[in-house]
């Protein structure tokens, strides 16, 4: 196994029992609910999110224990972000993480309540982070508002966009906002509690914001190339509800080019941090790569 495999394998480890100490029981009142938090968050999405978290902590030497709950609170609002875009209001999926969505498998008004939860329970397991200085919480808890304001901006665009001739500058703030914002938000978070200089948080910056465009082209990507068999998730819906996305812009092979530039882009904002980056660039070429 590669070395980020290894890495990955590892975080997802700690970050899912992270989330099963800060998720309450399916036996806490109301049942309901926290089963269908439950059953959402633990679907087996990749985590990548919060492995970024970590993976940023590592390169910068921090203790793995200050980190935890940081990215388990980065998953949490990542998997109310995808609750609420599977809401027949919003995409209208049946199928997430290989299974039936929040709402199917429960109905809307759990659904939408779970989403709810996660977002606060996310805020509250940085603020009560006793591994971390009040100012440390504080600055995250802003950022992650700012990030979490950002991602439903960006689905409200994503929304209005539908059926509509965008440009491509529209395009790419819809994106950057819907997907990116989190995903910067994740590596910013790991350098934040790194306490990294401010060149270093400059340049982690730069990498994470194309590495969130990327994130999302290579989303658009895989729904027109691959099975929703392999996706977990229902293939080919972005061409059905008209959807602004790189394929449609550009075709695939032109959305290909564009993922290769932005991905050159994301790895050489690394050369500016005079640590050992290749996690970093691993994963972005995991990025690029990937086939779900
Ligand atoms: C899907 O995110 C939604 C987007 C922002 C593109 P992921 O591809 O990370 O989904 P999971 O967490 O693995 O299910
Ligand atoms: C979703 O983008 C971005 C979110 C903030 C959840 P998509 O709507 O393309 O994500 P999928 O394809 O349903 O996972
Ligand atoms: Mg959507
Ligand atoms: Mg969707
Ligand atoms: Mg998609």
């Amino acid at each position: 196994m590669s070395e980020l495999g290894k890495f990955w394998e590892r975080a997802s480890q700690i970050v899912n029992d992270t989330l099963d100490e800060l998720i309450p029981s399916e036996e806490e009142e109301p049942k309901r609910l926290h089963a269908a938090i439950r059953w959402s968050v633990f679907a087996g999405g990749k985590r990548f999110r919060p492995t970024l978290v970590l993976a940023v902590g590592h390169v910068f030497g921090v203790e793995e224990k200050k980190l935890l709950r940081t990215a388990a609170a980065v998953e949490m609002i990542h998997t109310y972000s995808l609750i609420h875009d599977d809401l027949p209001a919003m995409d209208n999926d049946q199928v997430r993480r290989g299974r039936a969505t929040c709402h199917v498998k429960f109905d809307e008004a759990t659904a939408i309540l779970a989403g709810d939860r996660l977002q606060v329970l996310a805020f509250e397991a940085i603020a009560d982070d006793e591994s971390l200085s009040y100012e440390t919480r504080t600055k995250l808890i802003a950022e992650l508002a700012k990030s979490a304001a950002q991602m439903a901006n960006g689905q409200q665009m994503d929304l209005e966009a539908e059926g509509k001739r965008i440009s491509l500058e529209e395009l790419e703030k819809i994106h950057r906002n819907k997907t990116g914002a989190m995903i910067s938000f994740s590596a910013r978070a790991g350098a934040i509690i790194a306490n990294a200089s401010e060149q270093e948080l400059k340049a982690i910056t730069e990498y994470a914001s194309n590495l969130g465009l990327l994130f999302q082209i290579t989303d658009d990507l895989l729904d027109v190339t691959q099975t929703s068999e392999n996706l977990g998730k229902t293939a080919g819906k972005d061409l059905v509800a008209e959807k602004a996305t790189y394929p449609m812009f550009y075709g695939i092979d032109g959305a290909l080019e564009s993922a290769k530039q932005v991905h050159r882009e994301s790895i050489s904002a690394l050369k500016k941090i005079s640590k050992d980056t290749c996690l970093l660039v691993e994963i972005a070429d995991f990025v690029l790569t990937r086939k779900k």
